[in-house]
């Protein structure tokens, strides 16, 4: 036993929005061991082209270290290519998708081609200011990608991953406070008009996402559990 519940029912598509540094990575990947959901983020796709040094990685390298949004057409073939993948069909959730209005409007076109809806799209709800301070002391684990946080989530043994015991680091390039502040404006700019959007087809749901950690895994949990089939 793995001390984990996975759950043969599951939400075929949930979305979390919200700004850097809401929690989105966080409980997506909380989310994807307790309930067997894929996280889907375009971040982390995105950062895997850059380091691939693929056309699409090579366009979107500038754009994001200056903390602006790729452009939809790069975002979207990317997207489109990880949800064909098979391990999708036990369903998603998506990490930092959509971010525009065109985006959102994609993804409806992409899933009514599968027959699949959306059944929840979550904003968390955080405050900018904290913002700043979560995202510029967070870092990873460059073996399993586990995330950690100078203040407010560290290893348990200082220096050696919980997941995997790995010891090596990494801190993302764009986490600096110069450019998150970048970051959230694109934010505030573009993507925070999908909460209306949701909310008009009646999935929106919110959460306090400037609680703990584990508060705001329950209330998402709660969420899930809501909705699944
Ligand atoms: P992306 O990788 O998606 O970054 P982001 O949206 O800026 O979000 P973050 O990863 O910074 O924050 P998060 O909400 O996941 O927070 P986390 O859980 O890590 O995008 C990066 C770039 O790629 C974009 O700027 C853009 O250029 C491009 N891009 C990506 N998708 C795109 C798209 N669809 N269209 C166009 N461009 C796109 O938490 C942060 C820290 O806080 C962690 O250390 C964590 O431990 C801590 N923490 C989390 N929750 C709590 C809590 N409740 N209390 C205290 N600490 C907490």
């Amino acid at each position: 036993m793995d001390g984990v519940s996975h759950v043969t029912t599951t939400p075929a598509v949930m979305i979390l929005l919200g700004p850097p540094g809401a929690g989105k990575g966080t409980q997506a990947r909380m989310l994807e061991e307790k309930y067997g959901l894929v996280q889907l983020s375009t971040g982390d796709l995105l950062r895997a082209a850059v380091a691939a040094g693929t056309e699409a990685g090579q366009a979107a390298k500038a754009v994001m270290e200056a903390g602006g949004l790729v452009s939809d057409d790069i975002v979207l073939a990317i997207l489109k290519d990880r949800m064909a993948d098979a391990d999708t069909q036990s369903g998603v959730i998506l990490d930092g998708f959509p971010r525009t209005t065109g985006q959102a409007e994609a993804l409806d076109a992409l899933l009514a081609e599968t027959g699949q809806k959306i059944d929840a799209a979550v904003s968390l709800e955080v405050e900018d200011e904290a913002m700043v301070e979560r995202v510029s002391g967070r870092y990873t684990c460059a073996a399993c990608g586990e995330g950690y946080h100078d203040t407010f989530k560290k290893p348990q043994v200082a220096g050696v991953c919980d997941k995997c015991g790995g010891t090596a680091f990494k801190r993302r390039a764009d986490d600096n406070a110069e450019t998150v502040r970048s970051r959230l404006d694109a934010y505030h700019a573009q993507t925070a008009p999908l909460i209306g959007y949701y909310d008009a087809r009646g999935v929106l749901r919110h959460v306090d996402a400037m609680a703990d950690i584990g508060d705001v895994a329950e209330a998402l949990g709660r969420i899930v559990d809501s909705v699944r089939h």
